[in-house]
Order: C-alpha cells, then sequence, then structure tokens
C-alpha cells in the first residue's frame, strides 16, 4: 500500500471517534442499568458497547493496513446524571441516526475514491448500526404502547 488518502483517511478517524465516544456512552449506561436493576435492558446496551468496540477495532486495523494510525480525537462523554431510560435510548436513537448518516457519506467517499476495501468494512457496520437503530426504536415504541408493563416484562 502506498501512502494513505487523505480523505479516506479523514473519514476513517471520524467514525473511530464516534465508535468510541458511543462505546463509553453504552458502558456507562449498562452500569447505570444494572444498578437501577433493568437487568435485560443493561445486557442488550453492553451489546451494543460491545459491537461498537468492535467496529473501532476494525477501523483501527483498517488504518493500520493502509499505512498509517488512528488520529485520537475528541468524542461524545457520558452524562454523568442520566438515570431515565426513556432518555438513555432515545440519545442511543441519535447517535444511530449520526453513525448512519457518517457512514453512509463515507461509503460515498470511498465508492468516488475508488477504495472499495474500506466501502465493504463501512456497509458491514452500517447494517450493525441499521440494527441497533431499529432494535432501540422498537423499545421506546413499546415502552410508549405499554408503559410499565411492557417495563417488567421485557426490561428488569
Ligand atoms: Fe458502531
Ligand atoms: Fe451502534
Amino acid at each position: 500500500m502506498g501512502k494513505i488518502n487523505e480523505k479516506i483517511y479523514k473519514v476513517l478517524c471520524d467514525i473511530y471517534t464516534a465508535e468510541i465516544g458511543a462505546v463509553g456512552i453504552y458502558m456507562d449506561q449498562h452500569t447505570k442499568c444494572t444498578d437501577m436493576g433493568y437487568q435485560k435492558l443493561a445486557d442488550t446496551l453492553k451489546a451494543d458497547a460491545i459491537d461498537e468496540m468492535k467496529h473501532a477495532e476494525i477501523l483501527a486495523e483498517r488504518v493500520l493496513m493502509l499505512g498509517s494510525t488512528v488520529k485520537y480525537q475528541k468524542h461524545l462523554l457520558p452524562e454523568e446524571k442520566q438515570c431515565d431510560i426513556v432518555a438513555m435510548l432515545k440519545l442511543n436513537i441519535n447517535i444511530e441516526i449520526e453513525a448512519i448518516e457518517r457512514l453512509n457519506t463515507g461509503i460515498t467517499l470511498c465508492f468516488h475514491e475508488k477504495d472499495h476495501g474500506s466501502r465493504m468494512l463501512l456497509e458491514e457496520i452500517l447494517k450493525s448500526e441499521e440494527k441497533h437503530l431499529s432494535d432501540l426504536q422498537t423499545k421506546v415504541n413499546n415502552i410508549e404502547k405499554f408503559g410499565n408493563q411492557y417495563i417488567v416484562s421485557h426490561l428488569i
């Protein structure tokens, strides 16, 4: 591999940064949910955090393979006082929507720059984020529809 394409490098590092931010937020949420007794919800948040970590790892490996190293940047931080589960889920919905937008933009860039290896990698991550988003939306919709009954039977 020759010198890394600067545009591809920037997009991979920006997505990496967002993934690291999501790891921190989802970890913070799963420990708080465990503490509050929402064990089933905590388990799904923990699984999401692990998915985001794997995405970050794949991106770091790709950047290394392309001949550079990931650039560390400021990322999203958890809110210390955030203990409301609906607010948590809505925050995560926004994080996933932004991730999907960032990935779609990155995929288009990779296509135009003819880096189809990076493009396919971003497409795999995109499918994972779309699943996260869909599962989060289902939870919020069910809480709105069924209230405590859903919380007690599915999230605790
Ligand atoms: Fe991710
Ligand atoms: Fe995600």
